[in-house]
């Protein structure tokens, strides 16, 4: 939620903030500005509402001087509509001081009216220029910009990333963090920052993240932390494990379509290294000593959106082969309904960026309870990684597009590696069936993979139900996570209305949506798995049928029970029961998206969301 991106180095700055600002960009997309300091040591600012490419258009029409120092922001608007006096950099200090934010200042209006009553005015409606006359005030009284920040930062509540520059320091760019993300880029005679490491990947590798309430300073040849006190923080740099290609489209329609297709790598990638000798074998538990493992008496999974989803699906598993009971519970839901948590409880927090502000929050105070915190995150350096126990990573790679997919099914695969390596641990689980899980759950990429060549007949589904105002999802059992997941997608990206539900929950209500024409996806269940739910949901799709519903069931290879009740038939290969997922949300995703580009929209960018929610 808002890209934040600063240089200083070399005579580019105008080059490097706007390709860190169309890599961040999908971090928000309502405004986005630059502030550079030229070589006449003059501040320039320019930023516009609108997607970034309205600012390159500005300055490709009229550019402004290059510099050596400058920083860049691309916003999801919280204080201020999209405008372009509320868009950022901020100024402070008649102008000489230029600050970017991401987050909310909760105590912006009293600080607010402390300035006014000494006379300073606004030109904006944010929180973020309150910080920027604040900080100018101090950096007039103080005369260095670090200063400045370490006299401001205590007087700040909420959350917030602030990066800034000075006219009258070029070749300074200092930041602050608190329970914002802020990563520092290490290069050769220059140096960078950025709210994730796609800002400067394309120059460098070599990374480290900033901690919880820590200032940096950089210049071209130094960095240096300290925290909010001014001491000294010793960092450890590590390796960014993708490079820029990674980042790009290559040539895909959207990131999303890429993203979509790299779904077999993503989940390969979560197992490597992780399965030996036929067995899960997750290295990153070593953290905790299986006696803690076996000492767990509950696991609560704490996550948003597509995450909490799969996490949904992942209590099956979990349950099934651990025998611990599991519990998903929405972030932002968790922590304000006094939930008993002690050292027996483990909560596994689900977060693609792994900046999702609301799991952060869950986990930490699910850690001030005595739990222990292991997390599911596919960002390096993010910060709940930091605020946990453990982390497992996902493999899957940068995703870009706001609907999130390779992330989902790589999540999935982590929670089975952890499932399986808990049952191994605790014993609840026969050598010869933990293998036979180990087995399905390799060959997910490959059947993965089938489901993509399968990509042309969900085109034509969506392009004939271009019109469709209402869509609903049915599952039972794993299906019904899934269900929820599929109505999701299309919420997001095709702005149409959905709704999952659990198959078996029709009657007890959701029945009277159905008039006839309404199209209903069912996922059905493996007529190979439990006895009982396939019949139950072929029923159940007779149920909706009698009342005119069009459906459009996701079966397996060979079930030909379905046929006689279904409009559509989107095919999957032959999985066991529990890893049916992986395969049956691939022809959800394809159909918003698809769906979504027949109506013209910008799938990777919808309207009113961001990739990564750093506001509770
Ligand atoms: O980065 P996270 O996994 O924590 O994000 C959680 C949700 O905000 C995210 O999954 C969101 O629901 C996606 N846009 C769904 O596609």
């Amino acid at each position: 939620m808002c890209g934040i991106v600063g240089y200083v180095g070399e005579d580019k700055s105008v080059e490097v903030l706007m390709r860190g600002l169309r890599r961040l960009e999908y971090r928000g997309y309502d405004s986005a500005g630059i502030a550079v300091i030229d070589d006449d040591g003059v501040l320039n600012t320019r930023k516009r509402a609108g997607k970034l490419a309205i600012l390159a258009g500005d300055l490709e029409a009229n550019s402004i001087n290059n510099g050596r120092t400058g920083i860049g922001h691309t916003r999801w608007a919280t204080h201020g509509g999209p405008t372009d006096a509320n868009a950022h950099p901020h100024l402070g200090d008649n102008g000489k001081l230029a600050l970017i934010h991401n987050g909310i200042i909760e105590n912006f209006s009293v600080l607010k009216d402390e300035l006014l009553s000494e006379g300073f005015t606004f030109e904006s409606e944010t929180d973020t220029e309150v910080a920027a006359v604040l900080l100018g005030r101090e950096y007039q009284r103080l005369g260095d910009l670090s200063a400045a920040f370490l006299s401001v930062v205590g007087r700040l509540d909420g959350a917030f990333t602030l990066l800034a520059v000075h006219q009258d320091q070029p070749g300074v760019v200092v930041g602050a963090r608190r329970n914002s993300p802020l990563v520092i880029g290490l290069g050769d005679g220059e140096n960078f920052l950025g709210s994730d490491v796609a800002a400067f990947v394309e120059f460098t590798r070599r990374a480290v993240a900033v901690g919880q309430d820590q200032i940096v300073t950089i210049t071209p040849q130094v960095v240096t932390i300290t925290d909010f006190e001014g001491n000294p923080v010793e960092f450890e740099e590590f390796d960014i494990a993708w490079d820029a290609s990674a980042a790009e489209k290559g040539g895909w329609s959207s990131f999303m379509a890429k993203e979509v297709s790299e779904q077999p790598d993503a989940v390969a990638n979560t197992l490597l290294g992780r399965i030996h000798e036929g067995q899960a074998v997750v290295p990153e538990l070593e953290a905790f000593g299986d006696d803690v493992l076996a000492s767990i008496r509950r696991i609560v999974i704490v996550a948003c959106g597509t995450a909490a989803n799969a996490g949904y699906v992942a209590k099956y598993a979990i349950e099934k082969w651990t025998r611990v009971p599991v519990d998903v519970e929405l972030s932002h839901e968790f922590r304000y309904r006094d939930p008993v948590l002690n050292a027996e409880t483990l909560i596994i927090s689900i977060s693609q960026s792994g900046e999702t502000m609301d799991t952060l929050m869950a986990v930490k105070f699910a850690r001030e309870s005595g739990a222990k915190a292991i997390s599911i995150c596919n960002t390096q350096g993010a910060t709940i990684p930091r605020e946990s126990d453990a982390v497992i990573y996902t493999h899957a790679g940068p995703e870009v597009a706001v609907a999130s997919t390779k992330g989902f099914t790589a999540q999935i695969a982590a929670l089975y590696l952890f499932a399986l390596h808990l049952a191994r641990v605790r014993g609840s689980i026969t050598a010869a069936d933990a293998a036979a899980q180990v087995v399905e759950l390799q060959a997910i990429p490959a059947k993965i993979a089938t489901v993509l060549l399968q990509e042309s007949a969900v085109h034509e589904l969506a392009a004939w139900m271009s019109d469709t105002r209402a869509v609903l999802f049915l599952g039972r059992h794993v299906g019904f996570p899934i269900a929820l997941e599929g109505a999701l997608k299309l919420k997001e990206l095709a702005y149409i209305h959905a709704e999952g539900f659990a198959a078996g929950e029709l009657k007890h209500g959701p029945i009277a949506l159905i008039e006839p024409g309404q199209p209903v996806f069912v996922v059905v269940p493996s007529p190979r798995g439990s006895a009982h739910l396939h019949p139950k949901v072929i029923s159940n799709i007779q149920e909706i049928r009698a009342r005119g519903a069009r459906i459009i069931a996701i079966a397996e290879e060979g079930d030909v029970a379905v046929l006689p009740f279904a409009d559509t038939v989107l095919r999957i290969p032959l999985a066991a029961p529990l890893f049916e997922p992986f395969l049956a949300v691939v022809p959800m995703q394809i159909f918003a998206m698809e769906l979504a580009t027949v109506k013209g929209l910008d799938v990777d960018q919808p309207r009113n969301l961001a990739k990564s929610v750093t506001v509770e």
